[in-house]
């Protein structure tokens, strides 16, 4: 973090983040939704602003207030998240994907509000999958040295997981939650390890996810520079 007369750190770059959750239509009033708040992303478009980046903050479904000095781009699918991201990553110099993207969409979308009918069962809900859009953004950088930072929601041998993910994703920076149920989700703390292509190994203890977004861009900042 710059302090006293410096530049600060980010001055000068664009970074995307997205934050929130994804919701995958079934029909004109329902989705298939998950708990994500967005207030990791948040704070990351917080603090990334705060150390001079241009930011460019893709909020899926989320309920927070638009943070000042930043860009809010709404979006609601894992499609539309998916477009938003990767016009918005065109000049950027990192991309955070702190959204949780639905992994399936509902095969069919009803145009019409699906209602029930009496003594006929319901039909089963089709999934298919949605693109991987943190792999995508890897696999094809919009500009060399642009960095892509994945996060990963992990109850289970978190650190095993969050390795072999990282290398599935070919992002740079893996940032592991271990989630449980009073852990991650809507509050207002995380404890993480974030991960790096280069083997580096980063534990950031349990605390504000201010701090965790802070640890996130000083890492970007370090191989950006
Ligand atoms: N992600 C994405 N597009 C998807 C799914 C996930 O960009 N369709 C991103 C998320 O924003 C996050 C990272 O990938 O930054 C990891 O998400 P996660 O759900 O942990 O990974 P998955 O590969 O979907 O693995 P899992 O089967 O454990 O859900
Ligand atoms: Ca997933």
């Amino acid at each position: 973090l710059a302090r006293g007369a410096a530049a600060p750190d980010l001055a000068g770059r664009h970074v995307v983040v997205s934050a929130g959750g994804t919701r995958e239509a079934l029909d004109p009033v329902r989705f298939l939704g998950n708990r994500s708040s967005g207030k990791q992303g948040y704070a990351l478009a917080v603090t990334a602003a705060a150390r001079g980046a241009r930011v460019t903050l893709l909020a899926a479904n989320t309920e927070l207030p638009d943070p000042a000095g930043v860009d809010v781009v709404r979006v609601t699918s894992a499609l539309s998240l998916r477009e938003a991201a990767h016009l918005a990553a065109k000049d950027a110099d990192a991309v955070v994907m702190a959204a949780a993207v639905a992994d399936f969409r509902p095969a069919l979308y009803a145009t019409a509000k699906i209602k029930k009918v009496d003594g006929v069962e319901p039909a089963p809900v089709e999934l298919v999958r949605n693109p991987d859009i943190l792999a995508e953004l890897s696999a094809g950088r919009a500009r060399p040295g642009q960095l892509v930072v994945g996060f990963a929601a992990e109850t289970d041998h978190v650190l095993a997981n969050g390795r072999a993910k990282l290398a599935r994703k070919g992002c740079d920076l893996l940032v592991v939650n271990e989630v449980g149920e009073a852990k991650g989700f809507g509050t207002d703390t995380n404890a993480a390890v974030v991960l790096g292509a280069d083997g580096s190994e980063t534990v950031v203890p349990h605390g504000p996810k201010e701090d965790l977004a802070e640890v996130v861009w000083d890492l970007v900042s370090a191989r950006l520079a």
